[in-house]
């Protein structure tokens, strides 16, 4: 089943509930706010005190940063992430594979509005897929006559038990970005999190795995060979207007990138796909 909803503030979802799964999704940066398979709990994490306004970042679920991750490398007075998470997309197609999948293509085109933050001819697709696996794949094709050079991430915020409980399997001895020291380190093992924690690991492998207690999350990817792992802990939280305090403990965010040397250069005509699947 899927059911197009609007909130009183005029915010546009699209529910979905098949035999493996329900989510919904925002239209507002195509951002999927929760996925849940039947008899599990959710996998994705969205803060209780988000603001769900148009315009406004949503903290939790899947953001989409594009076109640069992080901050604009020259010019810091454009918006953290990227504008796509905090614009419009159009719903394209909706598809009922079988009884157990469900599949969404959103769309953004620039406009007047993006060519004012990124003076570039593109479109972006994104396709969702749920099924007893989560899949999201972002789209980027160069529309214009120029070439560019974009960012980006698929920013998951998972839910867990209780973050002294978890553990990220797959990066030891990758290289990563410590954006809290502006160092650059090497993993070793497993990552365990007891501190605020903000890192670009470099070159990784497109399996990672999130073990939460008895709980094991399947990370795969394609396209990218960047990942983030963020978890701003007690006083970053406390900052954060759309966060409780005590929230960093129930989540960490390990994000599919293409960010740093992972930069990805489009030609004209030309496209990349980053995708995310997630199976637990
Ligand atoms: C992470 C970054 O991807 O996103 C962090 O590595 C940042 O530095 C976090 O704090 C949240 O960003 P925002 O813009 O949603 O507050």
């Amino acid at each position: 089943m899927i059911t197009k909803t609007k909130s009183s503030t005029g915010f546009e979802y699209i529910e979905i509930e098949n035999n493996s799964a329900t989510a919904k999704i925002a239209l507002q940066g195509a951002h999927l706010l929760h996925y849940q398979q039947h008899d599990t709990p959710p996998l994705l994490w969205l803060s209780e005190k988000s603001h769900l306004e148009s315009g406004k970042a949503i903290r939790g679920g899947i953001p989409i940063c594009w076109p640069w991750f992080g901050k604009h490398s020259e010019d810091a007075a454009l918006p953290q992430h990227g504008f796509a998470r905090t614009t419009l997309f159009s719903l394209l197609e909706t598809k009922e594979t079988d009884e157990d999948t469900t599949e969404l293509l959103l769309q953004l085109r620039s406009s007047v509005e993006t060519l004012a933050f990124w003076p570039y001819e593109f479109e972006i697709l994104v396709q969702i897929t749920v099924g007893p696996t989560l899949t999201v794949a972002l789209t980027t094709r160069n529309c214009d006559t120029k070439p560019f050079t974009i960012t980006s991430a698929l920013h998951s915020y998972f839910s867990v038990s209780h973050i002294s409980n978890v553990s990220v399997q797959g990066l030891d001895k990758a290289e990563y970005w410590d954006s809290l020291t502006d160092k650059n380190k090497i993993q070793h093992g497993a990552i365990y999190i007891s501190e605020e924690v903000d890192r670009v690991y470099q070159k990784v492998k497109d399996e990672l795995t999130l073990q939460d207690r008895d709980r094991t999350i399947k990370i795969s990817t394609k396209g990218s060979s960047s990942a983030v792992v963020w978890n701003p802990w007690s006083d970053k939280s406390k900052r954060m207007d759309d966060m409780q305090a005590n929230a960093y403990e129930t989540m960490l965010c390990i994000e599919t990138a293409n960010a740093l040397a992972d930069a990805q250069d489009l030609a004209p005509g030309e496209e990349h796909t980053l995708q995310c699947s997630f199976c637990s």
